[in-house]
């Protein structure tokens, strides 16, 4: 959890300035007023922006915990992120600029919404071709290449639910999300370009692919420019495996969307959760689409001419909501990037947003950091007057890298926008209006109009001002609907946490609230770890790491870090017989990684005779947590044997 002192010291505000406000969008409360005297009627009208085939009869269903929103109504979410833009009309956007993508060497593309739309069309033609059928799943592990939302949007376009795995999971993540799914295809790429190597995700794929039985179809995207079948990249498995750019040449343009239930599912995205097995949250159409299309507009002020630069992998739901199906739903321009930060030097994004005029910037807190120790040379010597908004996102952004953002990226001049949600919540719920807030570096502060949030305590009191627990008190449009293939965990999860409340949404967060409302959000207060943005599950490392033979038992817990927001700790006792050391530690820090992906490799492996349990044998992580970040132990009464706690902590603090 950040440091609450820090943050109640925290008294800087920022009002939106004149020259914002006198041309921004919305400039005072009254989508507020109108969402709060009746939220369903606030939410059909921001549906009804969207393009719908067949008019809804209902538009919330509500049978707490289940919600269907605008129930009995067709739409497809292809049509309304592409469609509907290039259809002849005054005003008609068919050649503006979809995505202005640049890969990591350098190369680039831009492709108009009329690329998009031919682009699209064929690849769902290719789908059908390859027997994908309205609520088949269709697994995408690739970089972040056009063909990635051209991926997505071709799912939608025949109603196959797609589900992206970021390309930095390892096989074995990657097999385990393949199959709770049972995806009849996979679109992968030869690589990608990290840093001016290879991520070879192909090779990765067909490690995968040896216990992925659902898999009939695997569809490659050459990214090695001019390579063509190259074997180190790329070895084609007969009747399986076929290029994309070859299936394409073949494919017919004309493909009609297929009209989709509201509720029928969008995608499944995987995410982490306490226990080993990652979730596979649920997301339909009509709700999903409005939640992203209307945040999209209200948080980030979108213009016709903007630039819209969210540094976000498509692997997380960032990508999903924010570089494809909100900045296309409202017709936008979007900057999408293969690389690095930091290749070939370390102001490859202010390059990136001097070149391509970005307007707005959405990056994630981590990075924000990574660039201030950088330096700020690498900013200023680029003109990013080009720059009017910054946003945040993914974990709590401390008020010294908001301020510095503020004034080193955005010049004093543009407002900084730092937004909460999840993958569970689809859109961002969290967050300033910039010609409406008053911002405080380090909250996200306020709900968006149509969310209720609340702060509740463990007993689901009301704390009106003060620290609690997150809570979401009445549904919204682009809701997690259930975790794929287990809807008693979704029950348990995310709707038990106050029993006598069903109704309540528990996000998993500890937030304060101040006494004018603003939320600050503290971190999450369950066993996921939040490392440089991403999420993990500390039982999935400790699963990770207890496969290793020389490992008897793990316990993983975060560790503050000033880059990554959290870095991972793991204590391990060993079996019978090995002996710990700098060689195992290397080891097993690898191990995790070639399990898991490298986003969880630990940071510290620390060897242990024993770990700290309770009486009835569960470990104790609060006491390892305050070991690691180095702490005066806490309440150790309970502990079965003590002196494990104090030779861990001499151990620990020796080895530093
Ligand atoms: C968790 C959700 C939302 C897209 C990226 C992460 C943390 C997210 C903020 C923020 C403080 C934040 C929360 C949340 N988080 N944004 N602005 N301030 N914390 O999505 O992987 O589903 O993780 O990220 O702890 O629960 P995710």
């Amino acid at each position: 959890m950040r440091d609450i002192d820090v943050l109640l010291q925290e008294h800087r505000k920022f009002p939106p300035s004149d020259d914002f406000r006198s041309h921004a969008a919305i400039t005072d409360r009254s989508l507020w007023d109108a969402a709060s005297a009746d939220y369903e009627r606030y939410w059909a009208g921001e549906a009804a922006r969207l393009e719908w085939m067949k008019p809804w009869t209902q538009v919330l269903d509500w049978k707490p915990p289940h919600a269907q929103w605008f129930t009995g109504g067709k739409l497809n979410a292809a049509a309304n992120c592409v469609d509907r833009h290039v259809r002849p009309s005054t005003g008609s956007r068919r050649n503006k600029a979809a995505i202005i993508w640049e890969g990591e060497p350098g190369d680039r593309r831009t492709l108009t919404y009329w690329d998009l739309f031919i682009e699209v069309s064929k690849f769902a033609n290719v789908l059908r071709q390859l027997g994908v059928k309205k609520g088949d799943r269709v697994a995408i592990y690739l970089p972040m290449v056009p063909e990635a939302a051209i991926a997505m949007l071709a799912c939608a376009r025949i109603g196959a639910i797609h589900s992206v795995v970021f390309g930095g999971f390892a096989p074995e993540s990657l097999r385990d999300r393949i199959n709770d799914a049972e995806a009849k295809v996979l679109i992968t790429a030869d690589g990608g370009y990290r840093r001016g190597g290879i991520v070879p995700l192909k090779r990765s794929a067909d490690k995968a692919l040896e216990e992925c039985p659902s898999i009939e179809h695997v569809v490659v995207v050459r990214r090695r420019a001019g390579a063509d079948g190259d074997e180190a990249f790329a070895t084609m498995q007969d009747g399986r495996d076929h290029w994309w750019h070859r299936l394409m040449q073949r494919a017919p343009i004309a493909c009609e969307p297929e009209p989709m239930d509201a509720e029928d599912v969008l995608y499944i995205l995987y995410t982490s959760g306490t226990t080993g097995k990652p979730k596979g949250i649920v997301h339909t159409t009509g709700g999903y689409l409005t939640g992203c299309a209307t945040t999209m507009r209200q948080v980030f002020d979108l213009r016709e001419d903007d630039v819209f630069f969210c540094t976000a992998d498509v692997g997380w739901v960032t990508g999903h909501s924010y570089v494809v199906y909100g900045p296309l739903a409202n017709g936008a321009t979007v900057l999408m990037y293969e690389g690095a930060p930091d290749w070939p030097e370390k102001d490859r994004m202010w390059d990136l947003c001097e070149r391509h005029g970005a307007t707005i910037l959405y990056t994630a807190p981590t990075a924000i950091r990574a660039f201030m120790k950088w330096g700020s040379e690498w900013v200023t010597k680029h003109d990013l007057s080009s720059l009017r908004l910054l946003g945040s996102v993914g974990e709590p952004i401390n008020p010294e890298a908001w301020i510095w953002y503020q004034q080193n990226v955005g010049g004093g001049r543009c407002p900084v926008v730092d937004t909460w949600w999840q993958t569970e919540t689809g859109a961002i719920v969290i967050s300033p209006v910039p010609g409406v807030t008053e911002t405080k570096p380090g909250s996200a502060t306020q709900p968006l109009p149509g969310y209720f949030p609340e702060i509740l305590n463990n007993d689901g009191k009301p704390v009106p001002v003060g620290g609690g627990l997150l809570t979401l008190t009445k549904p919204w449009p682009s809701m997690l609907r259930t975790i794929w293939n287990d809807d008693p965990r979704y029950v348990e999860t995310y709707f038990s946490k106050w029993t006598d409340r069903p109704d309540l949404y528990f996000a998993g967060d500890g937030a304060r609230r101040d006494d004018e409302g603003y939320y600050w959000l503290l971190g999450r207060v369950d066993d996921v770890l939040n490392i440089a943005g991403h999420r993990i599950g500390t039982m999935e490392v400790e699963s990770a790491l207890v496969e290793h033979p020389s490992v008897a038992e793990a316990a993983v817990v975060g560790k503050t870090h000033d880059v990554k927001g959290q870095a991972i700790t793991a204590f391990v006792t060993l079996r019978e017989g090995k002996t710990g050391g700098h060689d195992l530690r290397e080891e097993l820090r690898d191990f995790v990684a070639q399990k898991i992906g490298a986003i969880a490799r630990p940071d510290d492996v620390l060897f242990s005779a024993d770990l700290p349990k309770t009486r009835s044998g569960k470990i104790m992580r609060r006491l390892l947590r305050d070991i690691a970040e180095g702490r005066a132990l806490g309440d150790i009464t309970t502990l079965a044997d003590p002196n494990v706690v104090a030779q861990l902590k001499e151990q620990y603090e020796g080895s530093e």
